[in-house]
């Protein structure tokens, strides 16, 4: 059964589904630029609710606008998961979670086409906020469906025209009032999230899937740095107080933390994957102006690596270079995300391992390798709530949060043809 599943997903179906959900937000560059809960993005999950309707599924919506789109099962058993997100960055590529969603539906089509009833429900997922760009953190949506009580702080979070996450989520589900709405943290039997590698590992092995093992650790803090706005060509130097000097100067000790030099440390099969990953990503400057001193000066740090003691010491020094550079008033540091490593159990790995194989041989590619994910994803949340794992294909040149993101055809419906392999045989195992 779970054989012809994954031998009725057809190519040209998912290829299509993906270049129409790419219109939503869609960049002249090729890229997509679809930031969580913007007019762009309700577009796009009205898109999505029609499409899963077409397909035969029920539509649900719980309290963080996550969109569940449920293929009934032979028994009403807790449903097998798979989905991913449709949020991007804000120049983002067709790919990095949109795959997963449009995978999702692809399986449920194929399973249509093949006649095949499953066991379990299946429920294919777009999680609100995966990315985290327009309101912190990322994985709001699976992380609040793993534990129901972080939404009221993600409530409060703010974007850079001051709207709150709060008022942005009751529009969304405002304007979804009719989907029926279901609890959080409802139980699921297991679940499997296919995504874009995002990373060079794959292609250099010239293998089209990875089965991934698990995700590393991430931290995001933000940095406000104050100072006293002034006369950029009267004040003299020694009694500026001066915001982005301490700024620049906190930045320089972290980067030396993480040299460029040491790419290529780490494990023989992922060059790099035991490195501390630094990224200063977001700065913004009041008032800024040419010739006024910043008077306030804030920046975000990500920090990954998949060593959680590598992450415990870069945060001391960042709270170190912050007391170094300025007095404690000038410089407030704040954690706005943290997540230690996830590790996916091995007869998830197992699983996804026997889709990919058949999955390879069948289109004669190269066997799938094992690899860490050094995204984040919503699986790293919903692993707390039942067994879970992913499934990668290559991503061209390594490149994503790129409008240049890409992936061969052919190794996007390879994916699908493991994902529906994975999620047919997990619907019909018994309880
Ligand atoms: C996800 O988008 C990440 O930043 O890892
Ligand atoms: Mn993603
Ligand atoms: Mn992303």
């Amino acid at each position: 059964m779970a054989q012809r599943a994954q031998d009725h997903v057809d190519g040209p179906r998912l290829t299509a589904s993906l270049a129409a959900l790419a219109r939503f937000g869609g960049r002249e560059d090729g890229g997509v630029s679809r930031q969580t809960l913007t007019e762009i993005d309700l577009a796009a999950r009205r898109h999505l609710v029609a499409q899963a309707r077409a397909l035969g599924c029920e539509v649900r919506i719980d309290d963080c606008a996550n969109l569940f789109f449920r293929r009934p099962g032979r028994e009403d058993l807790p449903p097998v998961l798979t989905g991913s997100h449709a949020d991007t960055q804000p120049v983002g590529g067709k790919y990095d979670g949109a795959y997963g969603v449009l995978a999702g539906l692809e399986v449920i089509a194929a399973l249509n086409a093949a006649g095949i009833e499953t066991l379990r429900p299946i429920e294919v997922v777009s999680w609100t906020n995966e990315e985290g760009s327009r309101f912190g953190p990322g994985t709001m949506g699976s992380s609040a469906f793993a534990e129901p009580a972080r939404l009221a702080t993600y409530r409060e979070s703010v974007d850079q025209a001051g709207i709150r996450f709060g008022d942005a989520l009751d529009a969304a589900l405002a304007a979804s009032d009719d989907v029926t709405r279901v609890p959080m943290a409802r139980p699921m039997a297991a679940c499997v999230e296919l995504h874009i590698e995002q990373g060079p590992v794959l292609e250099a092995a010239a293998v089209p899937l990875g089965v991934v093992t698990g995700i590393q650790a991430v931290r995001w803090f933000r940095v406000e740095c104050a100072g006293t706005m002034a006369h950029a060509g009267t004040t003299p130097m020694a009694v500026r107080r001066d915001a982005m000097a301490v700024a620049v100067a906190i930045a320089q000790d972290l980067y030396a933390l993480a040299p460029r030099a040491a790419a290529g440390s780490g494990d023989a099969g992922q060059p790099g994957a035991a490195e501390l990953r630094l990224t200063l990503g977001q700065w913004t400057v009041a008032p800024n102006s040419v010739n006024t001193i910043p008077g306030k000066v804030t920046f975000t740090v990500d920090m990954r690596c998949l060593d959680d003691a590598m992450l415990d010491r870069a945060e001391a020094a960042l709270r170190l270079a912050c007391t170094r550079h300025a007095p404690a008033t000038d410089v407030v540091v704040t954690r706005f995300f943290h997540r230690g490593p996830t590790y996916f159990p091995e007869a998830m790995l197992a699983s996804v391992q026997r889709a990919c194989e058949r999955a390879s041989e069948v289109a004669g590619r190269g066997a799938p390798v094992r690899l860490t994910s050094g995204a984040f994803h919503d699986a790293m949340y919903v692993a707390d709530l039942c067994p879970t794992a992913m499934i990668f294909v290559p991503s061209k040149g390594g490149i994503s949060h790129n409008a240049a993101e890409d992936t061969d055809a052919a190794d996007l419906v390879l994916g699908a043809r493991a994902l529906a392999y994975t999620v047919a045989e997990l619907a019909c195992r018994q309880p």
